[in-house]
């Protein structure tokens, strides 16, 4: 198999950043090469071609899958969410191993349908792709995916949906995944999911290297957008109406860092609260060991940012955290939140953690649950741990058995799941602001919408409440959401 830090991408790769302003008017001018090429494919189908983009993992993907739509639309695609469509394009994730199988099961039923269709085209882009064993994989296993590009170069899409409208279906496989880049593109056409919200990205990559993550190395290393660049992009969603923006970043805490004179992140929240229009702020995700009392001061005055905060914890045991890289010790973790509480005592707490890791002990994760019933989190997203190639804890000897990790992983989900159904009681009765997003998909008679701490509340309504905000009455609690009446 192939290690990261020796893999060497010449034979697909280039490292040149373009100066982000030139390369923007470059893939401007993509783009009217490929509104030409959509026309010639909408005459030669007859309709105009349909684009179906799956996206797998986590906010990061989903943002990049809406710049990858609002550039299909703009040339003139159709969205569908048929993977029966013209072009279908995976959004991959690779950050545990059953995130890449689920795309190679996927990709097995594309096959199928490119054989009835020969003029699909097949294109796989993101945090997988930048694998080399997995673009080799792709290469010899499935040769009918005609383009493949990685986390880097999204903003190059303009330019690479042309040669994929020129390609053959018989053609070599195109090819397109960078190292590493310094580039930052502002400006491509963005088609937004939700009309009412909106993530926006504040930086990219990450430095933490945690022993048993591949983001640094498929992300690259940590780079901030300017605070002026992001303030404008939350001013023109404020003007095309989004109430909400969450601000994404792997770890928003050290934003700024490298930027000489830029601002810190709890300035800058400072700045998008001055927004008109935007009155919900969300962010993600916070790293513990860089959680500041400045930024708990601005949470705490703050009038707009949501009462929710995800705090990774991963481990409750100091030697698990030490081997993790995680650089804060069960003790440090524990006096952050009761800070946490003590200033901001409505804030809804989440988690994600990791059972199974290289070295960890029956008595370890003992401590991450006794961990969990202390902190009483309000969810926790609980993983097992997945080696990845290349990460140095790939090569950790594994300690506790496949049985003991599995009856050890439910003794916590069931930890996690008594927290967060009392988390959720503790609201029973109260009446709360609701920001709607959507029909509810069971009863078409109920509204969904979210508490400022992210708690799902179903209440009845109509579709022309969506992105509003509502006083509801929270009446029936249902473990993890409530039915409500708006008052
Ligand atoms: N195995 C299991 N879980 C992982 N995560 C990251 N890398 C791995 C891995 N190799 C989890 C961490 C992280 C979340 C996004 O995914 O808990 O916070
Ligand atoms: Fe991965 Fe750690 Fe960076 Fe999060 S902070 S993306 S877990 S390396």
């Amino acid at each position: 198999m192939l290690n990261w830090r020796e893999a060497d991408f010449s034979a697909y790769t280039s490292t040149i950043a373009y100066p982000s302003k030139e390369e923007e008017e470059r893939q401007k001018e993509a783009m009217h090469t490929a509104e030409g090429l959509v026309a010639d494919l909408t005459a030669k189908l007859g309709h105009a071609p349909s684009c179906c983009v799956v996206t797998f993992g986590c906010q990061m993907n989903a943002r990049d899958s809406e710049k990858i739509q609002g550039v299909l639309e703009c040339v003139g695609f159709t969205a569908t969410e048929s993977e029966e469509a013209d072009l279908v394009i995976y959004n991959t994730c690779t950050v545990r191993d059953n995130a890449n199988q689920r795309v190679y099961g996927r990709l097995g039923h594309l096959k199928s349908m490119k054989q009835k269709n020969p003029e699909k085209r097949i294109a796989l882009c993101g945090c997988m792709i930048q694998e080399p064993d997995v673009i080799e994989k792709l290469k010899t296993s499935y040769r009918f995916v005609d383009l493949l590009f990685g986390t880097h170069n999204i903003y190059k899409f303009p330019e690479l949906l042309c040669k994929l409208l020129t390609k053959n279906t018989e053609d070599r496989m195109l090819i397109d995944v960078w190292k590493s880049t310094d580039a930052i593109v502002e400006d491509l056409p963005v088609v937004r999911k939700y009309p009412f919200k909106s993530g926006v990205n504040i930086m990219f990559g990450c430095d933490n290297f945690c022993t048993y993550c591949i983001v640094p190395y498929v992300r690259g290393r940590e780079r901030s957008r300017s605070s002026r660049e992001i303030l404008q992009e939350v001013e023109k969603l404020a003007a095309d109406g989004v109430v909400e923006v969450m601000l994404l970043g792997q770890n928003v805490n050290s934003y700024g860092n490298g930027l000489p004179g830029e601002l810190t992140f709890p300035e800058l929240l400072q700045e998008v609260e001055k927004v008109d229009g935007i009155k919900r702020i969300r962010f993600m995700t916070s790293h513990p060991k860089d959680l500041s009392d400045e930024l708990i001061a601005v949470m705490r005055d703050s009038k707009k940012i949501c009462r929710h905060l995800h705090l990774p914890v991963q481990s409750g045991s100091t030697e698990v955290l030490r081997k993790m890289n995680r650089r804060y010790t069960r003790e440090q973790y524990l006096e952050l939140v009761a800070k946490l509480r003590r200033e901001i005592p409505d804030l809804s707490l989440t988690t994600d953690i990791i059972v199974g890791f290289p070295g960890e002990t029956k008595e370890d994760l003992q401590q991450t649950i006794d961990l969990v019933n202390e902190v009483k989190y309000d969810n926790a997203y609980t993983f097992i741990y997945s080696p990845r190639t290349g990460t140095p804890a790939a090569s950790y000897p594994k300690t506790m058995t496949e049985e003991e990790i599995k009856e050890g992983f439910d003794e916590l989900l069931k930890a996690v799941q008594k927290n967060a159904q009392e988390a959720v009681l503790r609201l029973e009765g109260r009446t709360e602001e609701v920001l709607v997003e959507e029909i509810n998909t069971h009863d078409p008679g109920l509204m969904t919408g979210r508490l400022s701490n992210n708690v799902l509340v179903h209440f009845p309504g109509d579709e022309s409440m969506i992105g509003k905000f509502y006083t509801v009455k929270l009446t029936e609690n249902h473990g993890f959401y409530y039915i409500g009446e708006k008052v």
